[in-house]
């Protein structure tokens, strides 16, 4: 049932890109594999948005952005969320002091442009675990810090195992006000 949806969801994406001609923002569908130019690869997470540079049939070349730390991209210089993690060898285009670009090929099929279809299982995770004593809060309406702050209290009531934990805390994160998804509120 969900292929039907994200087929239908990916069909009408591609007719609305047909009539747009400019592309809008696009991210990863879950953790996955960018292989670079030399061989080279790196794990993305969920979540991450990405430009698509250019469509190879059913791969597609995209550029990443993020601030790199050792073997580690993250959204911000304050670490709050991991982008990427890169194989030695991995080549990435430095641009200002640790800023720095990504750029490889993966698989079309695990780039999405609807936030709401990457974000899906997350979120019945979430409204499943954050309602039983009040109302869902709206999730764009805190940052990532103040999420953090939050949740450290809000894990234990809801009883969350740390595996558990990091699935919803990514959620949260990755959709707050200063996140990956850029929403109006
Ligand atoms: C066992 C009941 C319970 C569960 C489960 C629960 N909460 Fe809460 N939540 C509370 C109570 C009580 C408060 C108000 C008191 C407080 O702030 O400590 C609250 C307050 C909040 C607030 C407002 C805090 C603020 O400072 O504005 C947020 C946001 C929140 N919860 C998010 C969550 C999330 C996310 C989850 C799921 C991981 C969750 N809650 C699960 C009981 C719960």
């Amino acid at each position: 049932m969900k292929t039907i949806i994200r087929n239908t969801i990916v069909l009408l994406a591609l007719l609305g890109a047909f009539f747009q001609v400019n592309a809008e923002q696009n991210f990863i569908y879950q953790d996955s594999v960018l292989k670079g130019d030399n061989g080279k690869t790196a794990k993305i997470f969920v979540g991450v948005p990405v430009t698509i540079k250019e469509e190879m049939g059913k791969n597609v070349k995209v550029s990443i952005k993020g601030v790199m730390f050792g073997d580690e991209v993250y959204s911000s210089k304050t670490k709050e969320l991991l982008v990427a993690k890169v194989e030695k060898g991995f080549e990435v285009n430095q641009r200002d002091g640790n800023e720095v670009e990504l750029v490889g090929t993966l698989a079309k099929e695990l780039t999405s442009n609807d936030p709401l279809d990457v974000w899906g299982e997350h979120e019945e995770f979430y409204f499943e675990m954050c309602t039983q004593c009040h109302a869902g809060p709206e999730v764009n309406h805190h940052s990532m810090m103040e999420w953090e702050a939050i949740f450290g209290t809000m894990k234990g009531f809801a009883k969350l195992d740390e595996e558990e934990a990091s699935y919803l805390l990514r959620y949260l994160k990755a959709n707050s006000s200063d996140g990956f998804v850029k929403t109006e509120h």
